[in-house]
């Protein structure tokens, strides 16, 4: 019977991880359907507990719950087997975690071309995490990738790594000026790795398919965010996957008719993390006391997000390019103290107004913000729980948001506890 799609709606780290883990006590799956170890989902359990997962997905922390690691995902072995050991440390049983034997793998050599191509890019560079996530899916594109089901055949795993590398390591020496990778020590290394990830592989879409004939309830959790797709997104300055609802039927291995509903996490402001356009971006005082408030440091890399005014524009092309037909909006608690809370509800491009997302990266890249400004609250919110029980002008600004987003706000956030929740409407009717 039913899945339900969770998206980022705007650069990442909108808290899709906080919204995932709330709703797997009442789900029966949950699938990763895209990305890889540039994923950085934080859950913090009613008692503080703090989680940051990167490949896993973010039911792992509730019992019960099985958890995939779908074919539209690329995964890195060392990452994945240290993430699993972190939890199995911390007590959380893993033993419910699969991974499709159709999803891609991240190479060493992945890891080194994504470096070294970012430091020949120089001031052009996209920002990437540096996981080797671009350079595994070109080569998943160009037919010459690994894929987990490989490691199960060893012959196959060698012929492969060794056609690889005889092309890569001429890039890696003579383009770049780096060492090469031997073959042989790239096989025995994850042939060591698949000893201890080989249990879990899978032929997850038929156990997918067989649990919605079973009426089971599959969350499919994408990583990332819609302006990050690299379709949808800020081109070129996205991730190399689709992170768009659209993509996760075919990540995960089900069929679109299944999806009932679409939900899209929203900040409420706006978040970046790497290079490209971003017209709410703040460079003053206001993006420091979002980002010190608000707690804006990546899970994975550690650096300083970027930080601006909620656009929303790019909230109602969420909805539109998503089909979202819920939004959870976040951090609501961050803005609380500002005297008036400016949102952009268009742009001026060229000096025209507009209030849609332009055609052309080159248009996006000049947009300067049209802003409305609503008035602020000072009251503590972060232990409110009825939506009726905000002060006035967060309500305020939170249906505002939704007129302007295209989309019922069923879930507001008010603090980075799972608990720290107001629910509207159930999203998993
Ligand atoms: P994800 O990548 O979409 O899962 O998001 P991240 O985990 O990278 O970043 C979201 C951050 O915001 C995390 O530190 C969360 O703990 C935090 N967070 C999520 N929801 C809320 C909220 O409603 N209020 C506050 N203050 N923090 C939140
Ligand atoms: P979650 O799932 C925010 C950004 C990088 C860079 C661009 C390309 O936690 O929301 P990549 O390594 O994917 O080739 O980098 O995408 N990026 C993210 N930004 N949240 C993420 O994931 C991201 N994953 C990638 O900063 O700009
Ligand atoms: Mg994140």
């Amino acid at each position: 019977m039913p899945a339900i799609v969770l998206i980022g709606a705007q650069w990442g780290d909108e808290g899709k991880g906080k919204a995932t883990d709330l709703l797997g006590g009442r789900i029966d799956w949950v699938v990763r359907y895209q990305g890889g170890s540039n994923a950085g989902h934080t859950v913090i359990l009613p008692n503080g507990e703090k989680f940051a997962l990167r490949l896993l997905p973010s039911g792992i922390l509730n019992p019960g719950v099985r958890n995939v690691i779908g074919n539209g995902v690329v995964v890195e072995p060392g990452v994945l087997l240290a993430e699993l050991a972190g939890l199995e440390e911390r007590g959380i049983d893993t033993s419910q975690l699969m991974v499709s034997a159709d999803a891609h793998l991240v190479m060493p050599y992945h890891v080194a071309i994504d470096k070294v191509t970012e430091r020949y890019l120089g001031a052009r560079k996209i920002g990437t995490t540096g996981k080797g996530i671009g350079p595994a899916y070109q080569d998943k594109v160009a037919r010459i990738g690994v894929r987990v089901a490989d490691v199960l055949d060893e012959k196959l795993l060698h012929e492969k790594v060794e056609a690889a590398l005889a092309f890569k390591n001429q890039v890696l020496t003579k383009i770049y000026n780096r060492k090469g990778l031997d073959p042989k020590q790239v096989v025995d290394e994850l042939l060591a790795q698949a000893e201890q990830f080989g249990p879990r592989i899978a032929n997850t879409k038929l156990l997918l398919n067989e649990a919605l004939e079973r009426d089971e309830w599959l969350l499919l959790e994408g990583s990332q965010g819609t302006l990050l797709d690299v379709d949808h997104g800020t081109y070129p300055f996205v991730t190399s996957s689709n992170p768009t609802a659209g993509y996760a039927a075919t990540g995960a291995g089900i069929g679109p008719t299944k999806i009932r509903a679409v939900f899209g996490i929203l900040k409420a402001y706006t978040t970046r993390v790497g290079s490209g356009p971003f017209p709410t971006e703040l460079h003053d005082d206001m993006g420091e006391f979002l980002r010190k408030t608000g707690g804006e440091q990546g899970v994975v890399t550690g650096r300083d997000r970027r930080c601006g005014w909620f656009d929303a524009p790019i909230a109602r092309y969420a909805t539109r390019v998503n089909g979202i037909t819920d939004f959870f909006l976040t951090k609501l608690d961050v803005l609380t103290g500002l005297e008036k809370v400016p949102v952009a509800v268009g742009y001026t491009i060229n000096g025209k107004r507009t209030d849609e997302l332009p055609a052309t990266q080159s248009e996006f890249s000049s947009a300067e913000p049209v802003y409305e400004e609503l008035p602020g609250w000072w009251e503590d919110i972060s232990e409110v729980r009825e939506f009726d029980d905000l002060p006035a002008n967060a309500r305020a600004y939170v249906q505002r948001l939704e007129e302007l987003s295209g989309a019922q706000i069923s879930c507001v956030g008010v603090g980075p506890r799972q608990d720290q929740t107001i629910v509207r409407h159930d999203v998993l009717r």
